[in-house]
């Protein structure tokens, strides 16, 4: 499995794609930081350019990548709107979002609210109610979502920047050591915490996927083998 990953005892890769574990880490908290952690960064620091004061909303901020999103958009001195299912709303809370939504109760783009930033891990709408939901200048990127919601977001997001001064667009991460390191540093200094709900065995890897389908997981869950 050259690219896609995969659950398994040993794997194969280039000494480039590696980096040290640090000894006060766990083999679990380890496994638990690159993929989330490295969508999480672009969004808050790259692109994201957060800025002390402003308001900020993460759509899946409950799940593996948005648990780091909350706390570096608070690191970055943001005011945080974490959405998501409501058995997560305090936990969210925990991590250090200011406000919270439940998504079965609430819809954040019919609110009223508008934001300087909008992550979302878990698109499903249209590109006309996440504009809605910014404020002028406001910046809107996808991490993850449906097929269609990329599609026309890759199709809409650009007209829309011509139209009005607000941006909207996807968010493709590239894995990358040197923000692995990052978020490693950040982690050993007690700024960051890699959130695991549950470990499973390698012989559990389909009910580990199971728990996560079901939407109960807080942050990550983690194969220990
Ligand atoms: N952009 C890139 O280059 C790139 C690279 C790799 C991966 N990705 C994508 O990034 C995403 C990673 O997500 P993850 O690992 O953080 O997933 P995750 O752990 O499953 O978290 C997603 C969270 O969103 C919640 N959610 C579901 N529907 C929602 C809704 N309608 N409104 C608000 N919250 C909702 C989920 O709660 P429930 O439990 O209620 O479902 C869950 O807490 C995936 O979509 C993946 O495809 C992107």
């Amino acid at each position: 499995m050259p690219r896609l990953g995969g659950f398994a005892e040993y794997v194969c890769a280039r000494e480039s794609a590696l980096a040290l574990k640090p000894a006060s880490m766990t083999f679990e908290e380890a496994a638990a930081i690159p993929q989330a952690a490295v969508i999480a960064l672009p969004g808050t620091r790259d692109k994201g350019k957060i800025q002390p004061g402003q308001k900020i909303l993460i759509n899946g901020a409950g799940g593996g990548a948005g648990t780091f999103a909350v706390q570096l958009a608070k690191i970055y001195g943001a005011e945080v709107t974490g959405v998501d299912n409501t058995g997560k709303l305090g936990f969210m809370r925990s991590l250090g979002a200011d406000h919270v939504i439940d998504y079965t109760r609430e819809d954040f783009t019919k609110n009223g609210k508008q934001y300087d930033l909008i992550l979302d891990i878990v698109a499903h709408r249209s590109v006309f109610a996440y504009k809605r939901a910014l404020r002028s200048n406001g910046k809107y990127f996808l991490t993850g979502g449906s097929v269609a919601t990329i599609f026309q977001i890759l199709l809409l997001g650009p007209w829309i920047s011509i139209i009005e001064s607000k941006k909207i667009r996807i968010l493709a991460v590239r894995p990358n050591i040197e923000d692995v390191d990052f978020m490693k540093e950040l982690i050993e200094a007690g700024k960051v915490t890699p959130v695991i709900d549950k470990t499973y065995p390698l012989s559990e890897v389909p009910e580990a996927i199971g728990y996560v389908g079901d939407g109960r997981a807080q942050g990550k869950v983690v194969i220990s083998v």
